[in-house]
């Protein structure tokens, strides 16, 4: 199983890179794939993120679990999936607010990944 995990976490760090490099072309222009881009890696992010968290709490692999930090990653990533939706379905919409939320988000969750 511990191949298995390992696997995740990878496809979980590629899930983050997604998401910038989806912010990245969004703040180029908001034609073409970004929104698309931004919205799959955000909702892979979600669900390998569960994936671990559902393998390490089963007692599969040697990796504690901090549940109040699952959770609060869970509520940020959660909000960056429904933001990554609103900029998919409406491409056009207007101010940064969104996007720049989005984007202040998503580095948080890395921020909490790495210092919590
Ligand atoms: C925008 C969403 C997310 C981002 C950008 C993100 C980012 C990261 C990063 C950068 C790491 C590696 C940290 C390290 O190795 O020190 C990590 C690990 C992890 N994340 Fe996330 N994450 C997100 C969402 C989630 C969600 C929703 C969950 C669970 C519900 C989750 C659970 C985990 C777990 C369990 C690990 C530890 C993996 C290990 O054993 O090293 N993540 N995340």
């Amino acid at each position: 199983m511990e191949i298995v995990y390992d696997l995740l976490v990878v496809t979980h760090l590629l899930g983050m890179a997604g998401i910038i490099s989806g912010v990245v072309a969004r703040a180029t222009t908001t034609a073409g794939p970004a929104g698309a881009i931004t919205l799959y890696s955000a909702g892979a992010q979600v669900i390998t993120g569960l994936a671990l968290v559902g393998i390490a709490s089963a007692g599969l692999v040697a990796a504690d679990v901090n549940n109040t930090k699952v959770a609060v990653k869970l509520g940020v990533a959660v909000l960056v999936l429904v933001l990554a939706h609103v900029l998919w379905r409406r491409p056009q919409t207007s101010g940064k607010g969104l996007f720049a939320t989005l984007a202040g988000l998503t580095v948080a969750n890395v921020v909490i990944a790495v210092f919590w």
